[in-house]
């Protein structure tokens, strides 16, 4: 960590704090030689409203210059400020040398790619039946005005939790994940294991899909945990799942019996820590096989998850398959970037057309349920 006092110099250099009519302030340089630090501090700093991101340019002691990503946030205490030095890609597009989807198929078809890491959010479950947070109008946040939230994330977050479950045990009430089956889109990543291509699934997602494609699920890191147990929310003892679905649908909040603390699924929510298994991926030397990224289905807004990108090598393409570029919500402008490639659309769209591209349609057919398959033959 290195403290950058307000005028924006640090000892290794200068930083112009340019936050568009907020001039310069005082904050951090992190560089991901400092992981827990970093971790800590963009977890913390990513889970606050109002957080805004922009890119400003640093010289380093040695006098070489690195393009960083700066955050700011009215929430934030000025401690919290800070900026990060981004592992490259932030060069605009040069169309001569931009990542095309072309040279992605045909990395795909001659093998070039062993070790694809695939990233999904709550986007990939849309065509379950479930809503993301996100969207406009379908997204939980956007219906969530019956609760009286003073913000729609404090509906999952720790601190809101333990003060006040009702609004949590009423939403839940509704947001009932063990009725879907998994899409299209779960059952390619299975297929990219079959293929022995797949690094890991990180996923975001919480509603266990991905084991319901049959994938060998220490394959899958559930990075936000997975609504399968419950435990208490204060003292962190385990607890009957099964009693507190049956309080979620009475009503009546289901309290540890030793300390009184609300109980919760065991899942993460803004504010607590994230399971060892996912943290141990957040070091570039566990990434460094990585050969190509998908990101899916998210908006790429909760940290630290959403540094899983700027970790890899800037050599690795990155694709992101989703509805929206993830420029405006997350860590990535998938638009530019020598190496970064933007897919718009459904992904379970963009994935059976990448299949038939590669010459993958008829393993993916294989691979799907017979429901998946009658559907993408009637396209
Ligand atoms: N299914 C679930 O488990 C579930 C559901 C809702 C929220 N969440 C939680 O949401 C949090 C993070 O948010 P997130 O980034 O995953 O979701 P998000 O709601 O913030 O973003 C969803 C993204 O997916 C895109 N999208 C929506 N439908 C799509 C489709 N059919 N094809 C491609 N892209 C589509 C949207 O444009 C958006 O960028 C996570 O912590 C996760 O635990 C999970
Ligand atoms: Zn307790």
């Amino acid at each position: 960590m290195f403290h950058v006092p307000a005028n924006g110099k640090d000892s290794r250099g200068s930083a112009p704090f340019a936050e568009p009519g907020a001039g310069v302030v005082q904050g951090h340089l992190l560089d991901f030689s400092d992981f827990d630090f970093a971790n800590t501090i963009l977890g913390t700093m990513m889970s606050k409203t109002k957080l805004t991101r922009s890119l400003c340019e640093v010289t380093l002691e040695d006098g070489t210059k690195e393009q960083a990503i700066t955050y700011f946030g009215k929430d934030l205490s000025e401690d919290e400020h800070g900026f990060f030095i981004e592992h490259g890609n932030w060069q605009q597009d040069q169309d001569e040398n931009k990542l095309s989807y072309k040279e992605v198929v045909d990395g795909l078809i001659g093998g070039k790619y062993k070790n694809i890491m695939v990233m999904t959010g709550a986007g990939i479950s849309v065509s379950a039946g479930i809503p993301d947070f996100r969207s406009p109008k379908t997204g939980v946040y956007a219906n969530l005005k019956e609760y009286d939230l003073p913000r729609p994330e404090a509906i999952f977050d720790i601190e809101y939790f333990v003060d006040k479950p009702e609004a949590f045990y009423k939403f839940m009430v509704n947001f009932d994940l063990t009725k879907h089956s998994a899409t299209p889109t779960h059952y390619f990543i299975k297929m990219l294991h079959e293929k022995k291509l797949l690094f890991k699934n990180m996923t975001q997602n919480i509603d266990n899909l991905e084991e319901k494609t049959g994938i060998d699920m220490d394959m899958v890191i559930q990075a936000h945990g997975a609504n399968r147990g419950a435990h208490c929310s204060k003292c962190k003892k385990k607890k009957d799942a099964e009693e507190m679905a049956a309080a979620i649908q009475k009503q009546e909040v289901l309290r540890c019996k030793e300390c009184q603390g609300p109980v919760k699924p065991d899942i993460t929510f803004f504010g607590e820590g994230l399971p060892a298994e996912f943290m141990e991926f957040m070091d570039p030397d566990m990434l460094k096989p990585v050969d190509l990224l998908i990101v899916m289905g998210t908006a790429l807004a909760v940290g630290p998850f959403n540094q899983l990108p700027l970790l890899l090598k800037a050599t690795v393409p990155k694709l992101l398959f989703n509805l929206d570029n993830t420029k405006d919500t997350g860590t990535v402008d998938f638009c530019t970037g020598a190496n970064n490639l933007f897919v718009p659309g459904k992904c379970d769209e963009t994935i059976a057309q990448l299949c038939k591209d590669v010459k993958w349609w008829d393993d993916f057919q294989k691979v799907l349920p017979d429901k998946h398959k009658e559907t993408e033959e009637k396209k």
